[in-house]
């Protein structure tokens, strides 16, 4: 399939849909498109991962009481009490595991790939399917700690029953990031959130073991009281590194 070409003024747009994004804490009561909710989540899937292994998944909690819930295990937080909508990102190495299980089925089946490409990709999710399979065990988890404190650097591993959890993690994040940009330029507010009780939020949504939680997205339209400070970031001459 061909790239889409770039829309003209796809650069100034994006900045203003940046620049619009803030941590929202108040919402007002506008409830959002049930269209635009799933329009968002459907861009979000299409966020990086490593290895293309997804190993998340984004609950949209939908139902009036799971939600009042919802807001009372994000320890009461304002943005999650007048939220429209929450989206939880859930993720766990099992859920990589199973995308690397549905892409080999897709690559088998594919038409449109060629045999180098298909070789390549057998070679990449079966190197993941060992990293999520074998490597996600506790057993390995004492190595890599000992590991990480002679080499800090080695710290983010995917290995051992932490580092994957770790790894599935740091990839639920990009697709928050997407969802909460492409909620921008639709005009709609959110706050990421991890100020909520972990454990309360899994009993809440069913998940099973092993899953973790990075990050519970709230949205909705910001209220007209909304406390919205100057954004403050640290000096590009601070933050960026020429090397
Ligand atoms: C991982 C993460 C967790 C956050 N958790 C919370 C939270 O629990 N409650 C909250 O009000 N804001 C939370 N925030 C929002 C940040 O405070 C906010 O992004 C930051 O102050 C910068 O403001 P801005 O997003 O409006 O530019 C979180 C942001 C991130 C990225």
């Amino acid at each position: 399939m061909k790239t889409p070409a770039l829309a003209p003024q796809s650069w100034e747009h994006f900045q203003s849909a940046n620049r619009f994004r803030r941590a929202i804490r108040k919402f007002n009561s506008t409830p959002l498109a049930e269209d635009d909710v799933k329009a968002l989540l459907a861009e979000a899937t299409c966020a990086p991962s490593s290895g293309n292994m997804q190993p998340y998944e984004l609950h949209w909690v939908r139902e009036p009481s799971l939600k009042a819930r919802m807001a009372t295990a994000c320890n009461g937080q304002k943005a999650a009490a007048s939220a429209a909508e929450f989206i939880v990102f859930v993720a766990s190495p099992a859920l990589g595991l199973r995308t690397a299980r549905a892409q080999l089925e897709h690559v088998e089946r594919s038409a449109a790939l060629g045999q180098d490409s298909k070789a390549y990709y057998r070679k990449q999710v079966g190197m993941f399917q060992k990293i999520l399979g074998i490597g996600s065990s506790a057993l390995w988890s004492p190595l890599v700690l000992l590991a990480a404190l002679i080499r800090p650097t080695l710290s983010l591993i995917p290995i051992g029953h932490i580092g994957s959890r770790q790894w599935a993690a740091r990839n639920a994040i990009f697709a928050a990031q997407t969802l909460m940009l492409g909620a921008a330029a639709k005009g709609i507010d959110s706050c990421p959130m991890e100020g909520f009780s972990a454990s309360q939020v899994a009993s809440l949504l069913k998940l099973p073991r092993g899953s973790v939680i990075p990050l519970v997205v709230a949205l909705g339209y910001r209220a007209d009281d909304a406390r919205i400070e100057e954004r403050w970031r640290q000096p590009m001459t601070d933050l960026v590194i020429a090397h």
